[in-house]
């Protein structure tokens, strides 16, 4: 595995390989089985896997949790290998964001609301970093959890509207035995926490069966979450996305805010 720091190093280290088909996981590293899950549909789809461990400050608000964000380089590094990736790119944010730079991209309306009203400038910082990810790798196919679903449908639609020519691969959600979404961030919860956050996935399972049963999605989650004290909502919605009906959810657990949802209607292929 070739592990490149700088977008000279990923160009030509990838300029050998052109001839065949090149898929893309961008990753913010601390990776789990869903990452291993994108990883594994890439490895069995193209020619050659690239994955990138960066840790995007543009997409974290002022009061985020960049600092504390679980960084494992060397464990990363060593799960990607095994994963059969091609490609390491472990850019610096120097690298990434060099002094002078000021180019953005905003998805004006996928990319507003729910996750952006908490996290206001969150997916202006995913949509600018994919696409610069995009530039220096050219993949033909990139792959996205199901996980941070309106972040699929925000890169999806970057891709569609700027003709990137990319096809966008949105993996279904790796999910602990107990229902709970794998995520970096689990990492936060304490032990009661992490049991606390079990409500969530159940909150949304119910909301599935509501809408199943002709009810509403989004009242039978709220209900089943508000019997949990100690899970906070921040929303619970049902999002319509490119012909997809997604019943959406983010709570905080303590300190840590997680995010969750389920396919109602539609679904990505
Ligand atoms: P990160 O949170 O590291 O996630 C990388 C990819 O893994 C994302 O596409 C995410 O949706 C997917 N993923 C995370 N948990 C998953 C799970 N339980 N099941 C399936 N897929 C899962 O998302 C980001 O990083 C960043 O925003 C990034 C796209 C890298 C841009 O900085």
């Amino acid at each position: 595995m070739i592990v490149a720091r700088t977008v000279a190093e990923a160009r030509a280290g990838l300029e050998p390989r052109r001839g065949g088909s090149v898929g893309l996981v961008p990753t913010m590293g601390a990776l789990h089985a869903g990452h291993r899950a994108l990883l594994a549909a890439a490895r069995a789809e193209c020619d050659t896997v690239v994955a990138s461990v960066f840790v995007n400050p543009a997409q974290f608000g002022p009061n985020e949790d960049l600092d504390r964000y679980p960084r494992d380089e060397a464990s990363d590094l060593a799960a990607l290998e095994e994963a059969g990736v091609d490609l390491a790119f472990v850019p610096s944010a120097g690298e990434m964001y060099p002094p002078g730079f000021q180019t953005w991209v905003e998805v004006a309306e996928l990319g507003r609301g729910l996750e952006d009203d908490s996290r206001p400038g969150h997916f202006r910082g995913v949509a600018t970093v994919c696409l610069k990810l995009f530039a220096i790798v050219r993949p033909d196919r990139a792959y996205f959890g199901q996980k941070d679903a309106q972040q699929a449908e925000v890169v999806t639609r970057m891709v569609d509207d700027l003709a990137l020519g990319i096809d966008v691969r949105v993996v279904p959600t790796v999910r602990d035995e107990d229902g709970l979404a794998l995520s970096s961030r689990n990492a936060y919860l304490s032990p009661e926490e992490r049991r606390t956050a079990r409500a969530l996935p159940r909150a949304l399972a119910a909301g599935a069966e509501a809408h199943r049963e002709g009810g509403d999605p989004a009242a039978a989650a709220r209900a089943a979450l508000a019997a949990e004290p100690r899970v906070a909502p921040d929303y619970v919605e049902v999002a319509h996305w490119n012909g997809r009906a997604v019943l959406v959810a983010a709570a905080r657990v303590g300190s840590t805010r997680l995010i969750d949802n389920v396919v109602l209607e539609g679904g990505w292929e």
